[in-house]
């Protein structure tokens, strides 16, 4: 982030959420605030996210006194404000006089006032309303030079809402989709259990595949027009950058699509370190930086991150020592440009109370926590000149879609559907072995890339199959494992068998059938004279022009293909037929990766066991090197190709050995 038009200073953004109303009452704990925060090193807050009513306690009475003096206060100490709009929670007159403002279950039931992002994203009223405050919002703050950045709303979450004006949207959607219901009904099948619709006005947002998948697809889009609602309204008086903070791993939402309406990327990460899937955490975890970092291919910020615990988990560990510092330096190594936490101070009531904060109920500095956060800022400032850097420029793109997600894991052929889990097992090879990786939609322009990884990536409609296509041909190389090419955009098999149309070709394969095993069963493979275990699905492939390059070595396709190899145009095309425990995949990963010259950010690391890995950021002209270790464990000495200078002591280093949770922030410059 640069600083502002005066001073082009890089630096990171430390800080977080900053919810002052709490404390208003109490007007030393404010003063104690900013004392607290020059101390942890804080620059930026997120301020009013949940603040409508005491913005406007009234209908159409506004008081910003409290928003005034916030500003005003950060300002004295220098810090920056990511200015809300407060649509996530609306106050309680709001949903008294106006009840159709409320989500409607599935049920037809509607909500009753309590909690948040319970809003009727179509709502005409509540639609109103936002725009109104958005808009004084942007007229009173949308020059003021302390506001860095809009932060539009809080987390949609998707969360369908089923009253009568979302249905008519939706069946609007479905109109101009498909024009016709004989159309309609075509693509989704209907003819089969007696579905035939003869109106659209009949279509109810369940049953049907087709239908369950259109209606996500509606619903995603409808908040993203609600989002560009309120993003319309606070661009009236002002051109501020925008961002809304978006969540890992939320279902509803297809975050693609959102990134063309936003200025910077932010997402909020709260992974479960300490748990018995830690070093698989750290691994998901780097996937979603990835690929949040990748929906621009540009820094982006961590909105959220808790520097404690998280109270709304089963299991609520605390970091451990130097766990915060490597979460923290974990994103700034993907690409982000900041820190920021939720939240500054913890609350004395309700939900949160118990949530990690900066600063505990004890009120100062002197907690392990407070100190943890000073230390993630002092690092931040010593390494500011990597803000703005994007990072190493990656060969390899693994494939995401949400659309195929809502479509394959609600299919009904095959048994344990994890689209994210599947996918993510195949980048933690790349997360490893320090091989910097793009995460990519298949509608995306691929061409740039070495090696691209599908994985279950089951619907490929006529784009996907050209894009994918004209990828190899072109000279690209493309790993996909199982389920490829199954059903179209509308979840309609491929008619001719699969993989869909010219993927056949691409592939030189035809996939005949699906067995899927029980848990525990395990089956076999062989290729390159070793032997491998087969987990949970095994299709039965036969080779069409594809190089064979391993078989199955038991069960009723043995010496049948299940890994094969196709030259087409300028490229090759490998296809894996079968899930395995990982063993397969890091062998086949490595060869293609030796044989396209795909090249590790820190060779050192390769040699390491699971959990240890490194990532580059670079502006052309210097390299820097993150090397993290997740485990539990002394990494032992990890050789550098060449001197390094680190950048937090200044020393100039050969080798590194990082401590349990240890990370190394390094730097070089760049030959020629
Ligand atoms: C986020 C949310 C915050 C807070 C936090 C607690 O998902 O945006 O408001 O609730 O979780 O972990």
């Amino acid at each position: 982030m640069k600083n502002d038009k005066h001073e082009q200073k890089q630096y990171f953004l430390h800080g977080g959420d900053y919810n002052p109303e709490q404390w208003r009452e109490t007007p030393e704990i404010l003063h104690e605030d900013l004392q607290l925060m020059q101390k942890a090193k804080c620059n930026t807050f997120s301020v009013g996210i949940f603040s409508w009513s005491a913005l406007e306690p009234k209908e159409g009475e506004y008081d910003f006194s409290f928003l005034d003096e916030t500003i005003a206060n950060l300002a004295s100490i220098g810090a920056k404000v990511n200015l809300s709009t407060p649509s996530a929670a609306m106050p309680y007159w709001m949903a008294a006089k106006y009840p159709e403002i409320m989500k409607v279950n599935v049920d037809g039931v509607r909500k009753k006032f309590g909690g948040r992002q319970n809003f009727c994203p179509t709502s005409p009223v509540y639609r109103k309303k936002v725009r109104e405050i958005n808009k004084k919002l942007s007229e009173r703050y949308g020059r003021n030079e302390n506001v860095l950045l809009w932060h539009i709303s809080n987390e949609y979450y998707g969360e369908p809402c089923y009253c009568p004006l979302c249905k008519a949207k939706f069946r609007e959607y479905l109109k101009k989709k498909y024009g016709t219901v004989e159309r309609l009904n075509h693509e989704y099948w209907t003819a089969f259990w007696s579905h035939t619709y003869s109106s659209f006005e009949e279509v109810e947002p369940n049953g049907i595949a087709g239908v369950q998948l259109d209606w996500r697809r509606f619903t995603s889009e409808n908040y993203r027009d609600f989002m560009r609602e309120e993003i319309a309204a606070v661009r009236r008086y002002s051109d501020k950058k925008v961002t809304t903070n978006m969540v890992t791993a939320i279902y509803e939402m297809d975050y693609c699509k959102f990134a063309g309406d936003l200025d910077i990327i932010s997402f909020d990460n709260y992974p479960a370190w300490h748990s018995p899937e830690h070093l698989h955490e750290a691994a998901a975890s780097a996937f979603w930086h990835d690929f949040f970092r990748s929906l621009k291919n540009a820094p982006y910020l961590l909105m959220e991150s808790s520097p404690g615990l998280e109270n709304w988990k089963k299991y609520n560990k605390l970091k451990e020592n130097g766990m915060d510092k490597l979460a923290s330096m974990q994103a700034v190594a993907h690409g982000s440009d900041g820190v920021l936490y939720f939240q500054w101070r913890k609350s004395r009531g309700d939900s949160e109370k118990f949530h990690g904060a900066v600063v505990d109920h004890v009120g100062n500095d002197n907690t392990r926590i407070f100190r943890t956060v000073q230390n993630t800022g002092e690092t931040l400032e010593k390494i500011a000149e990597i803000a703005g850097t994007n990072t190493k420029r990656a060969e390899v793109a693994i494939l995401f879609d949400w659309e195929n997600m809502w479509a394959f894991e609600r299919s009904q052929f095959a048994g344990r559907k994890n689209y994210r889990g599947d996918v993510i097992e195949a980048y933690k090879f790349f997360w490893n072995n320090a091989i910097p990786c793009d995460i990519r939609n298949p509608h995306d322009d691929l061409s740039g890339y070495k090696l691209v990884v599908a994985v279950d990536l089951y619907m490929v409609g006529e784009t996907v199959e050209n894009n994918l296509t004209e990828y190899v041909k072109s000279g690209g190389a493309l790993y996909a494992k199982c389920f490829l090419g199954m059903v179209n955009e509308n979840d309609l098999c491929h008619p001719r068998g699969f993989p869909a149309g010219k993927l056949k070709e691409v592939f030189g394969i035809w996939n005949e059938e699906l067995d899927t095993l029980y848990p525990g069963d395990m089956r076999k493979l062989s290729a390159n004279g070793k032997e491998y275990a087969i987990t949970a699905y095994e299709e039965h492939i036969h080779a069409r022009g594809a190089t064979v390059l391993g078989q199955y070595s038991d069960g009723m396709f043995s010496c049948e293909p299940c890994f094969t190899e196709n030259s087409y145009g300028e490229g090759k095309a490998y296809y894996q037929a079968f899930a395995d425990d990982g063993e397969f995949e890091k062998d086949a990963f490595e060869r293609i990766c030796d044989a396209l010259g795909i090249k590790s950010v820190c060779g050192g690391v390769k040699e390491k066991t699971f959990g240890i890995t490194a990532h580059m950021r670079t502006d052309g002209k210097t390299e820097y090197l993150f090397i993290e270790n997740y485990t539990d464990e002394a990494s032992g000495e990890i050789a550098l190709e060449i001197p390094h200078e680190d950048m937090e002591t200044g020393e100039i280093v050969t080798s590194v050995n990082l401590p349990r949770y240890g990370v190394r922030i390094l730097k070089t410059k760049v030959k020629g």
